[in-house]
C-alpha cells in the first residue's frame, strides 16, 4: 500500500505526478492556505506532508497527526516547523537549501539597486502621467558601485550577495556568529566586523540569517540609530527580524534613507505606514520566485519526502535525531 500524504499548496505538475509514483496523494491545488483546524484533520490519516512556510506545523498540529513521518517545507527557512516537537515525536523534517541560493542572492540585489535608484518611485511617478522632461536633479539616487556592503549573515546566500558584490567594486564587510575561515574571507574579498562596526560603515546593510528567537528584532531603533543617514537597509530574509515599527519611525525622520523589504513582520500582514513612504521598495516575498527555482523546490520537498517514506535518508533531512525515535 502506498504512504497517504498531503500537499498543502498548489504545486507543479510534475511535482504532483512524481509524488503520485511513490504515494496516495490528497493535494490542495486551490492555493489557499488550510486553517489550523482543517489542516490537522487533513493530516489526522497522513504519512507525509508536503507544506509552505504559511504552513505552522506545531506541537498542538503534531500531537494529533499520529501517522504523520515526515514534514516537507518548500523553502530553505523554516520557522513555520517546530523542530524540537517534530523531532520530540519522530517526525523527520525536511528544507530546500542550495537550489534556491542564487535566486535570492539575485533578488538581494535587485532590491538594494532598485532602492539606492528609486525604481519603484520613479515607475509610479511615470505612470502617474507626472514626466514632463529630463532634469538634472530629477530622482537623484545613490550609487551601489564602490559602496561599502555590509551583509549580516554569511551562510550560502550571503556568501553568493558578496560574489555578486564584487561585480560592483563594493567593498565587503560581514557579520555573522561564526567567522568565517580566511581563505573564504580572501575568495569573497569580505572583511569581518563586529555588528556595531558594520552598522557604522555600511552604505546597504544586507540582513540575511534565519528568523528564530535570537534574530527577533535584530535590527531595532538602537540599530537603525547606529547605520548612517545615508544608509539603505535591505530585508529579503524573514519578518521578525527587523522590528517593522522602528523602521517605519526612521524611514521617516531620515534616520535612514531608505530600505527594501521583501520580507515583513507578521506577514502577509504588514505596517501600512510602509505604503505612505517614498524611500521603501516593497515585494510580497518573492525571493526565491523563479519559475526554475520554484519548480526545483517543489521537487526537492517531494524528493526529501519520498525518500523520507521509502526508507532512505532525506537529503535535506534537518533532524537526523527524529529517525532514531
Ligand atoms: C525560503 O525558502 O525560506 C524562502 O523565503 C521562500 O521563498
Amino acid at each position: 500500500m502506498k504512504p497517504k500524504i498531503l500537499v498543502t499548496r498548489e504545486v507543479f505538475d510534475e511535482t504532483l505526478t512524481f509524488l503520485g509514483q511513490h504515494c496516495e496523494v490528497e493535494s490542495n491545488q486551490q492555493d489557499a492556505a488550510f486553517d489550523p483546524e482543517t489542516l490537522a484533520r487533513k493530516l489526522v490519516d497522513k504519512d507525509g506532508v508536503v507544506c509552505c512556510l504559511t504552513d505552522r506545523m506545531d506541537a498542538k498540529l503534531l500531537e494529533r497527526c499520529l501517522r504523520l513521518k515526515v514534514v516537507a517545507n518548500i523553502a530553505v527557512g523554516y520557522n513555520n516547523i517546530d523542530l524540537a516537537a517534530c523531532t520530540a515525536r519522530g517526525v523527520m523534517a525536511t528544507n530546500t537549501p542550495e537550489v534556491l541560493t542564487d535566486t535570492t542572492a539575485d533578488l538581494a540585489f535587485a532590491l538594494m539597486l532598485a532602492t539606492a535608484r528609486r525604481l519603484t518611485e520613479a515607475e509610479a511617478y511615470i505612470r502617474a502621467g507626472q514626466w514632463h522632461g529630463w532634469h538634472l536633479k530629477q530622482m537623484l539616487g545613490v550609487d551601489v558601485h564602490h559602496a561599502t556592503l555590509g551583509i549580516i549573515g554569511m551562510g550560502r546566500i550571503g556568501r553568493v550577495i558578496a560574489r555578486r558584490a564584487q561585480g560592483f567594486e563594493m567593498r565587503v564587510i560581514y557579520h555573522d556568529p561564526v567567522r568565517l575561515a580566511a581563505d573564504i574571507e580572501q575568495r569573497l574579498k569580505a572583511t569581518y566586523a563586529s555588528k556595531d562596526e558594520l552598522l557604522a560603515q555600511a552604505d546597504f546593510v544586507i540582513l540575511q540569517m534565519p528568523y528564530m528567537p535570537q534574530t527577533h528584532h535584530l535590527i531595532g531603533a538602537a540599530e537603525l540609530k547606529k547605520m548612517k543617514p545615508s544608509a539603505i537597509l535591505i530585508n529579503s530574509t524573514r519578518g521578525g527580524i527587523v522590528d517593522d515599527a522602528a523602521l517605519v519611525r526612521a524611514l521617516q525622520d531620515g534616520t535612514i534613507r531608505a530600505a527594501g523589504l521583501d520580507t515583513f513582520e507578521g506577514e502577509p500582514k504588514f505596517n501600512p505606514e510602509f505604503l505612505e513612504l517614498k524611500n521603501v521598495v516593497l515585494a510580497p516575498h518573492v525571493g526565491s520566485s523563479t519559475e526554475a527555482t520554484r519548480r526545483a523546490m517543489a521537487m526537492t520537498a517531494a524528493k526529501n519526502l519520498v525518500a523520507a517514506l521509502t526508507g532512505g535518508t532525506p537529503p535535506n533531512l534537518l533532524n537526523p535525531e527524529a529517525r532514531k525515535n
